[in-house]
């Protein structure tokens, strides 16, 4: 079996740096070697309704907006196959199956679950279909039989799942599902970004992002906050670069030819942190060169973002497109696992 990427986000917001270097990054850059037999994106709604139930005008609204953010960001449509979950209804159908295949307590098991749980305040009142998410992501994978997810850190767990449910299906009924491999960034710093605010992660509900779609003013805005070492005062004073998130960023988005292009005193990353470790390095030098590495990165981004918002029909069109042959082959992938179940009755016609 050849190579098969599959990864997906749930639309409850746009997309933002830490999505960008954890996971978007890498799959811009596997689209561009080419090296795969197919490759998928799935814009994961039904996922997002688990926890968004009453809230569907959100999930709507920001599926649109993730589908700009992924190609004016670099994904290619023609290469990649971006779909929308609820447009795949199989993938339901097969995460049924698997339900029989997974315990409660299992799922109550699941590091992320357990995290998400706590942070939405759920208490005694989990919506059945949030618990089972991640049997229905496993379902998101196993359709396609993809065997390598690019995707942030605190995916690992749905991942973990999604083997011991191929394992569990493939002993139960026969071999159907191969190995599943997660693909994390290479630096560490990039498999969880923090937000602005010092805190472990950026994400869009601690309000701590900065986005793909923010203006250049915001972006810029948001940089001169960001949270550094707060006992560096006066600019001699020696500074902190652990917990300094100006430097974390520096460490996710600085290449040394940033230094040649906008900060040429300064060799590469080392040199500045020792600067400013020794003292004599004011906040605002570093802020302005972040600032001006970020903005680099997302000027393009923008841009593309602006060309595509007058033609949202034909992002719409290749959505669906898309979602179209997904199904086609999530259902083979039903047909086989019926088989193996024993109730792919059409099979028991005599003639
Ligand atoms: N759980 C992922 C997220 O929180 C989204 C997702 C749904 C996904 N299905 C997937 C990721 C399958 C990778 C593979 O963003």
């Amino acid at each position: 079996m050849g190579k098969i990427i599959l990864t997906g986000d749930r639309p409850t917001g746009n997309l933002h740096l830490g999505h960008y270097v954890g996971s978007l990054k890498t799959r811009i850059e596997l689209q561009n070697q080419g090296d795969f037999d197919k490759y998928y994106i799935m814009i994961a709604d039904t996922q997002a309704l688990t926890d968004n139930a009453k809230n569907t005008d959100k999930v709507k609204n920001n599926l649109i907006q993730v589908a700009i953010d992924y190609i004016s960001a670099g994904i290619d449509p023609e290469k990649v196959c971006v779909f929308i979950q609820s447009m795949v209804p199989e993938l339901f159908e097969i995460t049924g199956y698997f339900m029989n295949l997974v315990s409660l307590s299992r799922l109550q098991r699941n590091p992320t679950i357990k995290d998400e749980i706590k942070q939405r305040k759920f208490e005694k009142s989990i919506p059945i279909g949030f618990l089972n998410y991640p049997v229905s992501q496993a379902a998101d994978i196993l359709a396609f039989n993809a065997n390598l997810i690019p995707v942030g850190e605190d995916q690992l767990p749905m991942i973990e799942q999604t083997r011991e449910i191929a394992h569990t299906f493939n002993n139960t009924y026969g071999e159907l599902f191969g190995n599943v491999e997660a693909l994390l960034p290479k630096k560490k710093i990039c498999a969880r970004l923090p937000g602005l605010d010092g805190k472990l992660k950026m994400s869009k509900s601690l309000g701590n992002c900065i986005y793909l779609c923010d203006d250049e003013k915001t972006v810029r805005e948001k940089i001169m906050s960001a949270y550094t070492d707060p006992n560096h005062i006066k600019i001699s004073d020696p500074g902190q670069i652990e917990g300094n998130i100006v430097f974390s960023y520096l460490d996710a988005f600085c290449e040394e030819k940033h230094f040649a292009k906008f900060l040429p005193q300064y060799k590469n990353l080392d040199e500045l942190k020792e600067h400013y470790q020794r003292g004599g390095l004011g906040d605002v030098k570093v802020k302005l060169f972040l600032n001006d590495i970020v903005q680099e990165l997302l000027t393009p981004i923008r841009e593309k973002r602006k060309e595509l918002e007058k033609d949202i029909d034909s992002v719409y069109e290749i959505l669906f497109k898309n979602s179209q042959k997904a199904r086609e082959v999530a259902q083979k992938t039903i047909s086989k696992m019926k088989n193996l179940i024993g109730i792919n009755y059409a099979n028991f016609l005599k003639k």
